[in-house]
């Protein structure tokens, strides 16, 4: 048997902590030959319920499960982490915007990024989820330099997933066929879902939909403002689509990117493409399958798509000054 891998999830009594514990325990997220010690973390008020969810995963009496820790101290929670997914945080209700969380859910992050930096595993790699993510994660990290830049990533691949099965649908094919689908810039409703670049079933996308109109206009709406619908639709944000996406990412980021195809994940900037370095940014990478990853070239970028990388960087930076006046960076 290997040792033990620790995987730390925040807000782990959450709706998406609920979605996400039981299938990290089973194997999914870092495969059937790798046992898992479970560090949740969750403040005071929650522990009540988060003790209830520590007695259903020991029912599920999951083989790969060799330990649960639960806890609201963040040096017990980080400690000899390698898997990081921050989730606890305060969704958005209806009418808002994620980036209306900044100032409620930035302060959550900084105090963990400086537990991840003095706690963690050397091999740990962070996955932020809780929104406005791009931003959190950007505040995390920057409170643990220490810990090397590749190693921190905020969700989109949400996205990626919503943006792929809307154009299987539109095609009338599988979600399998679609590849190559890039989400650019913030989890938020100026991202840039790529059409342009991706392919289904071998063939670019334009060409398959045939309707420029629709790429260019609902479908980048709907994904945009899928968080939105469903928050109106449920009552609640997304939460198993959300876990299911966390477990997406870590899943690709361990495992060789086939040729023809991408991740859509956050990452930090280093100027790829014109962004400015050190934004959390949405990029296509890809994953080498020996835990290194890089942001994949030769995506074409026209007027279009140029416009709209724009709008979602200006955003960016908007909130990297926002939190810069917070004094959260
Ligand atoms: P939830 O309210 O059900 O659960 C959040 C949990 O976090 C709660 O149990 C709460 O007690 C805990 N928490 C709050 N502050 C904490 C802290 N300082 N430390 C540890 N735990 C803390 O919310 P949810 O539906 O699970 O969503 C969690 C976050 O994920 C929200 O910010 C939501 O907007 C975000 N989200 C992101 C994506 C994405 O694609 N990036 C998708 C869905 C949801
Ligand atoms: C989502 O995309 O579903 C989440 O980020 C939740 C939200 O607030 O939209």
């Amino acid at each position: 048997m290997t040792t033990p891998v620790h995987v730390t999830v925040t807000g782990a009594a959450g709706q998406i902590g609920y979605q996400l514990l039981f299938r990290i325990a089973s194997g999914q997220l870092l495969g059937p030959d790798t046992p898992v010690v479970l560090r949740l973390l969750e403040i005071e008020p929650a522990m009540k319920a988060l003790e209830g969810v520590v007695m259903e995963l020991d029912d599920c009496a999951f083989p790969l499960l060799s330990g649960i820790e639960y806890t609201s101290d963040l040096a017990t929670a980080f400690s000899g982490t390698s898997w990081s997914l921050l989730v606890g945080s305060i969704p958005r209700k209806a009418g808002m915007e994620r980036g209306d969380l900044l100032s409620v859910n930035g302060g959550i992050f900084q105090p963990q990024g400086r537990a991840i930096a003095e706690n963690a595993a050397s091999d740990v790699r962070v996955l932020v989820v809780g929104n406005p993510c791009n931003t959190n994660c950007l505040i995390a990290r920057s409170h643990a330099p220490e810990v090397p830049a590749d190693r921190w990533f905020a969700m989109t691949r949400l996205d990626q997933n919503r943006a792929e099965t809307q154009i299987a649908k539109k095609v009338g094919t599988g979600v399998a066929g679609v590849k190559n689908l890039a989400i650019w810039g913030n989890h938020s409703a100026t991202q840039f879902p790529d059409f342009a670049n991706a392919t289904v079933d071998g063939r670019p996308v334009p060409a398959a939909v045939a309707d420029d109109e629709w790429l260019r206009t609902s479908f980048i709406t709907t994904v945009q403002k899928r968080g939105a619908a469903i928050i109106e639709a449920r009552g609640a944000s997304s939460a198993a689509s959300a876990a299911n996406a966390a477990i997406d990412t870590v899943v690709s980021l361990r495992t060789a990117t086939p040729a023809d195809d991408c991740v859509s994940v956050s990452v930090t900037s280093h100027g790829e493409y014109g962004v400015p370095e050190g934004l959390t940014f949405g990029f296509p990478i890809t994953a080498d399958g020996q835990g290194g990853w890089r942001v994949k070239e030769g995506f074409a970028v026209d007027e279009f798509a140029a416009e709209r990388i724009k709008i979602t960087t200006d955003e960016l930076l908007a909130e990297r000054d926002e939190v810069r006046a917070l004094g959260l960076i």
